[in-house]
């Protein structure tokens, strides 16, 4: 074994990089719940990754050809139907620790100097995975697939001057056809999964580069022993591999349970006019983006349109979503985590997550006049929690960090 292994090591850097990403990569020991999501979300990509290999040997791109094909490999192929439902369950799964791994690193000011490029990536990585999802969505050729990729493309229409141009190039039509259908094929199975993995590759090592934030914000790397191992530092294998663990099995206990007893959820996973094939003569009454999506279309529905134009919302909805990337820069905080903010910060922070999860209810109700105002109450609380991020950062009260972390 160990003739084999510097065989190797003096062709390939196994054993160097063995231990600068793992035996000898010190992770702050005071890792909590929230930092169960990275490696979630790792796992939830290959998990897409694996069933979207096997949907692809079934799966026909074709208009005329689809929606049977979906069916096909959910009736005739063996364990196509686990297959499906463990992509389409994935989907929303991917999207719910994204979430949560996003609002730890608002909790915790993960995004804060040095980390800042992580943060970038990650952005990058949430812009990709929206189009992934969006493109992924066409495939079954259902009419919530239909429709739902027609007004979304529509939107781009309403961009001044290249709008119309611009929408024609996306579908390679006048309306969303066949062409549509197999070039948003070739961005779900290859283009985007490359740029991805790509950032996702990005996205780690600039953390390895760094090392990681933790719940108190200290940076473990300022107080090291005689070794030059951090003091508040732990080996990340076996010590974090062990945990994570943990994290996997009970995710993938709720995943199953979801996968296998309430697959469509309730209609939020996998809507049920997404069962009915896609009818380009038949607008569904209502047409609501899957859950992910909403909180934005919630956004775009309460900015009223100008001058007939829709574009307003457009822009606001596409501002909401890009807004993140700043966040380093808004941040004048002193310290980094929420433990040791004062109350501005913890006040706003409980705003923009009530704000985003009602948005997302809203996103999915039709319309009603109340509910306007009331989106409009909450897009305005959305970008209060960002726009005036220096003013009540700088302002807080903060406590005095330690110097070790504390558990
Ligand atoms: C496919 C999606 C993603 C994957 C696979 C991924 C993976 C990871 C992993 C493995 C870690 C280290 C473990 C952890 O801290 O939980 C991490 C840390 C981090 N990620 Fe992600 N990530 C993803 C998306 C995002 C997004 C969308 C953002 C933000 C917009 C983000 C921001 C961060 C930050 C700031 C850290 C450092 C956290 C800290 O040290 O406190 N990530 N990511």
């Amino acid at each position: 074994m160990e003739k084999v292994l510097s065989w190797i090591d003096a062709r390939f850097p196994m054993s160097a990089m063995y231990k600068e990403h793992l035996s000898e990569y010190f992770a702050p020991k005071n890792f909590n719940f929230w930092y169960y999501f990275g490696s979630l979300a790792l796992l939830v990509l290959v998990i897409q990754i694996v069933t979207g290999i096997f949907l692809t040997m079934n799966y026909k791109p074709d208009a005329n050809m689809a929606f049977a094909s979906v069916e096909y490999i959910m009736r005739d192929v063996p364990f196509g139907w686990l297959i499906r439902y463990a992509h389409s369950t994935g989907a929303s799964a991917f999207f719910i620790v994204v979430y949560l791994h996003m609002f730890r690193g608002l909790m915790y000011g993960s995004y804060r100097k040095p980390r800042e490029l992580i943060w970038v990536f990650g952005c990058l990585i949430y812009l990709a995975l929206m189009a992934e999802a969006f493109f992924g969505y066409l495939l079954p050729w259902g009419q919530m697939s239909y429709w739902g990729a027609q007004v979304i493309v529509n939107l781009f229409a309403a961009i001044p001057f290249v709008g119309e141009d611009l929408s024609i190039w996306i579908r390679g039509d006048y309306v969303v056809s066949d062409a549509t259908l197999n070039r948003f094929f070739a961005f779900h199975v290859i283009a985007l999964p490359l740029v991805l993995v790509g950032l996702i590759a990005a996205h780690v090592i600039a953390l390895h580069e760094v090392g990681s934030n933790n719940p108190d914000g200290v940076e473990i790397k300022k107080l090291k022993d005689e070794n030059g191992k951090p003091l508040d530092g732990i080996a990340f294998h076996p010590y974090y591999t062990v945990k994570d663990i943990l994290g996997v099995v009970v995710f993938l206990i709720v995943f199953s349970a979801i996968m296998f007893f309430a697959p469509e959820m309730g209609g939020y996973f996998i809507e049920a006019n997404n069962f009915i094939p896609a009818d380009p003569f038949k607008t569904p009454e209502h047409i609501a983006p899957v859950w992910y999506f909403t909180p934005y279309y919630a956004i775009l529905r309460a900015i009223p349109p100008m001058f007939g134009s829709q574009f307003p919302g457009v822009l606001a909805m596409g501002v909401a979503v890009l807004i993140f990337f700043a966040l380093p820069w808004l941040d004048r905080s002193p310290v980094k985590s929420i433990r040791y903010k004062g109350p501005r910060f913890k006040i706003a922070l409980a705003l923009f997550v009530v704000a985003f999860i009602w948005l997302g209810v809203l996103g999915v109700l039709p319309v009603s006049p109340m509910r306007t105002l009331t989106a409009q109450i909450l897009t305005a609380i959305y970008f209060a929690f960002f726009l005036l991020m220096p003013w009540y950062t700088k302002a807080d009260a903060t406590k005095p960090v330690p110097e070790r972390v504390t558990e």
